[in-house]
């Protein structure tokens, strides 16, 4: 008997995921590319029936038998009765506060994520926006905007301090990157576990006391209850004076009305900022013009190239796995929101 896998792709718009029509193209899992994929994994495909849909075209229909969902998003509604073959969905994103509170899940019914997806990407992205605030791009592309020829240098980076906020798979990322620098490295998680490219790690709980040290921030935290806001009015005051900050993670971990004022007043030198509130940015929204504020589209962590070979690779890692009987990866815990 073959496993039933339904794959739901989204075609673009603004309140879904992608939510461009060129970031359609990267993220769609097409019958020709998961084919491309299968043929790498062929004894496990063999054992597999698959349907690739687009939206809620055939959802309702296909899930009537499927054992497996591929996916970035699903209607939740009642779903024991729309599903009830279902035991495993895999999103096809790191984040999955779009899906929370989870408590629509069926009992039974394991959820995993595309943790570790990211990493490579995320972690160049990461050293060139340290190197980018430390060689104050951010006012010189300012500057150029405004035709100002300023002598804004800067020093090596030798010596500075870069604090990574979250160091999951992408803040791991992040740390092997950095690490390739004399830089010092301040790790921040939950728990303050020792992680092999980080100099000093500590819990949440002290990171008050770290970040006075930090020139520059690295933040990759999901959004969660105890993310948000995190990055208040009240911490970005208490920064180092000429802080950067650089956020790939979720834009409710942030006040950035009170980031945009302290780029004003001097007192923060920079930001690279890949996430926000409502994406697309709107072309009302003040913060395009916040000096020293560098937006990129949330593209900081995915390979436009092979965003779907990579995620499959992982799904089919999983897949041998579910097959074997054996503890999937990357199960996401509805408790933590992540
Ligand atoms: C994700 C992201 O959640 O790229 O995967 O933001």
């Amino acid at each position: 008997m073959s496993i039933k896998v339904h794959i739901k792709n989204n075609h673009a718009g603004p309140d879904t995921f992608p939510s461009t029509p060129e970031s359609e193209s990267v993220f769609t899992i097409s019958m020709d590319r998961y084919a491309a994929s299968a043929a790498r994994y062929d004894s496990i495909a063999r054992q597999l029936d698959v349907f690739v849909d687009w939206d809620t075209d055939h959802f309702t229909e296909s899930m009537k038998t499927a054992e497996v969902l591929l996916t970035w998003n699903l209607p939740t509604e009642n779903l024991a009765k729309v599903a009830p073959h279902l035991k495993w969905i895999h999103i096809i994103g790191a984040g999955v506060e779009h899906l929370c509170p989870m408590d629509w899940v069926p009992p039974g019914v394991i959820i995993t994520n595309n943790r570790g997806v990211h990493a490579d990407k995320a972690g160049e992205y990461a050293l060139m926006a340290v190197l980018m605030l430390h060689n104050k791009m951010p006012a010189l592309l300012t500057n150029q905007r405004n035709k100002t020829w300023e002598s804004l240098f800067s020093t090596p980076i030798a010596g500075k301090t870069v604090g990574l906020i979250g160091v999951g798979s992408i803040g791991g990322g992040a740390a092997a990157q950095l690490s390739k620098m004399p830089v010092h490295i301040i790790g921040v998680t939950r728990h303050g576990r020792p992680h092999q490219h980080v100099d000093e790690m500590v819990a949440i709980d002290k990171l008050d006391q770290v970040l006075p040290a930090m020139d520059y921030l690295f933040i990759s935290t999901p959004s969660t209850p105890e993310t948000y806001k995190l990055f208040n009015r009240q911490r970005l005051q208490s920064l180092k004076p000429g802080a950067g900050l650089i956020n790939v993670g979720r834009s409710s971990v942030m006040d950035y009305d009170a980031l945009a004022e302290l780029l004003v007043s001097g007192h923060l030198s920079g930001a690279v900022i890949d996430v926000f509130d409502d994406e697309p940015l709107s072309p009302d929204s003040p913060l395009w013009s916040a000096p020293n504020f560098i937006v990129t589209p949330h593209v900081s962590a995915d390979d436009g190239d092979n965003y779907v070979p990579i995620t499959l690779d992982l799904f089919f890692t999983n897949m041998q796995r579910y097959i074997g009987g054996e503890t999937l990866i990357n199960i996401v815990r509805p408790e933590l929101g992540y």
